[in-house]
């Protein structure tokens, strides 16, 4: 019987076992893959709030009767948080009965709203709902504070609140997030004069 040629032990690792270098490679490309995705995660996340609101879009917030029955202190003054459009909608005759203490109910105000915009026009941050002690609204970032009808009356920001066109349609209120008007200059006083020194506030 013949024997076969015998070449002694093949050098280097047997064949499907990885080197070091290979599995580090590997490790690195996963971790570069996991910090790709979060990447795309956070993005995604950071995006879809304003894909939810619908900001740019017509949105219907609803007739006066819709609204009261969602929130009945709007009757009285206090803005409602449509939060779909990242705006507090006024009923404007209501809400400065609720600042000069006459404390009109108003079930409805017909043309007398205003859809304020959330973003402070300092740098951009969410405006609270109205503070209690002034019956303002005050940003908590840097201090901005406007009246009940977005006026500013101190702070860093450049002007009052923006707001969003609205339209009565059938009844209801709609607003167009698409077309934003810009906030009242700095030093406009048509209503609560009051002076920011005398009043107690929610933000420093
Ligand atoms: S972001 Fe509101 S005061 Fe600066």
């Amino acid at each position: 019987m013949s024997q076969l040629p015998t070449y002694g032990e093949v050098p280097g690792r047997p064949i499907g076992e990885m080197s070091r270098r290979g599995f580090m490679r590997r490790m690195l490309g996963v971790g570069v893959a996991i910090l790709s995705v979060e990447f795309l995660a956070g993005t995604v996340n950071f995006l879809w709030p304003n894909v939810r609101s619908g900001l740019g879009g017509r949105l219907t917030i609803g007739t006066p009767a819709e609204i009261i029955a969602n929130d009945p202190a709007w009757a009285t003054g206090t803005p409602f948080a449509f939060n779909r459009a990242r705006l507090f909608f006024l009923n404007v005759p209501a809400a400065k009965g609720l600042v000069d203490g006459s404390g009109a109910s108003v079930t409805d105000p017909g043309e007398e709203v205003l859809a304020l915009y959330r973003k402070c026009p300092h740098l951009g941050c969410q405006i609270p709902p109205l503070c209690d002690q002034s019956k303002w609204f005050e940003c908590l970032c840097h201090g901005s504070k406007y009246t009940i009808l977005g006026e500013k009356r101190a702070g860093p920001a450049p002007r009052g609140m923006d707001s969003f066109a609205v339209e009565v349609v059938e009844g209801a209120y709609v607003v167009d997030t698409s077309r934003i008007v810009g906030g009242p200059p700095e030093g406009t006083v048509t209503f609560d004069p009051r002076d920011t020194a005398a009043i107690p506030h929610c933000a420093g």
